[in-house]
């Protein structure tokens, strides 16, 4: 998505060869008009797959997803990482372990959202490792729903997370694809 490589080229910044910082726009503070096109395309990408919902995870994936839940004109859930005051029973839960954190966290929807006849959009802001998605995906299966693919905003190339999910035979769309954070600078897949 050539808007959205020229966003992160103008203002994302290279924290290392692994970590790149995108809190203008996506990872605190939010572009919408950026968001409304990341949500057009998503649509654009999955307008035939006759998806009936789309799960995200707290917090940065949210932005994204409800703007491709607006395009679609489908409901968005997003699962909790954080215990909630009035999410407690009926919850498909599953453990994500978060490399670049170093730390195993379960994320929990409500049983009542999704049901076995759900066609489900998987989006999140960042592909690393593909656990979060992996994550997202079981909550997905507990309930007998079908994962119809996996969208994702900016896709770190270099790790294993595409492959990952590709193996297990998950559709993955990615908006951006970076190939390398190398010296400071960032370097897009091209195909
Ligand atoms: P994985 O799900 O693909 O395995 O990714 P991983 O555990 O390695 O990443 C965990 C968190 O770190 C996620 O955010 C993910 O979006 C974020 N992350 C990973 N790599 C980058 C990166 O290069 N830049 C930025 N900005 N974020 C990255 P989270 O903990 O869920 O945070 P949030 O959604 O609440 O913001």
């Amino acid at each position: 998505m050539h808007a959205l490589e020229q966003k992160i080229l103008a203002e994302g910044i290279v924290l290392s060869e692994e970590v790149l910082k995108v809190d203008s726009f996506l990872n605190h503070q939010i572009d919408p008009v950026m968001m409304q096109q990341i949500g057009q395309e998503f649509a654009r990408l999955f307008k035939d797959a006759g998806i009936t919902k789309i799960i995200t995870i707290e917090a940065s994936g949210i932005a994204p997803a409800v703007m491709a839940g607006l395009e679609l004109g489908v409901p968005v859930i997003f699962a909790r990482k954080y215990q909630s005051l009035t999410l407690k029973d009926d919850l498909y839960r599953s453990k994500v372990f978060s490399f670049t954190k170093q730390v195993e966290s379960t994320i929990a929807i409500s049983n009542k959202h999704i049901s076995s006849s759900d066609k489900v959009l998987v989006i999140d802001d960042f592909l690393a490792n593909g656990q979060a998605a992996l994550g997202l995906a079981d909550l997905i299966h507990q309930a007998q729903a079908e994962v119809v693919g996996i969208g994702i905003v900016i896709e770190k190339s270099f790790q294993p997370g595409r492959d990952l999910l590709l193996e297990k035979g998950y559709r993955v769309e990615s908006l951006a694809r970076v190939k390398s954070l190398a010296n400071g600078t960032v370097e897009f897949v091209r195909d």
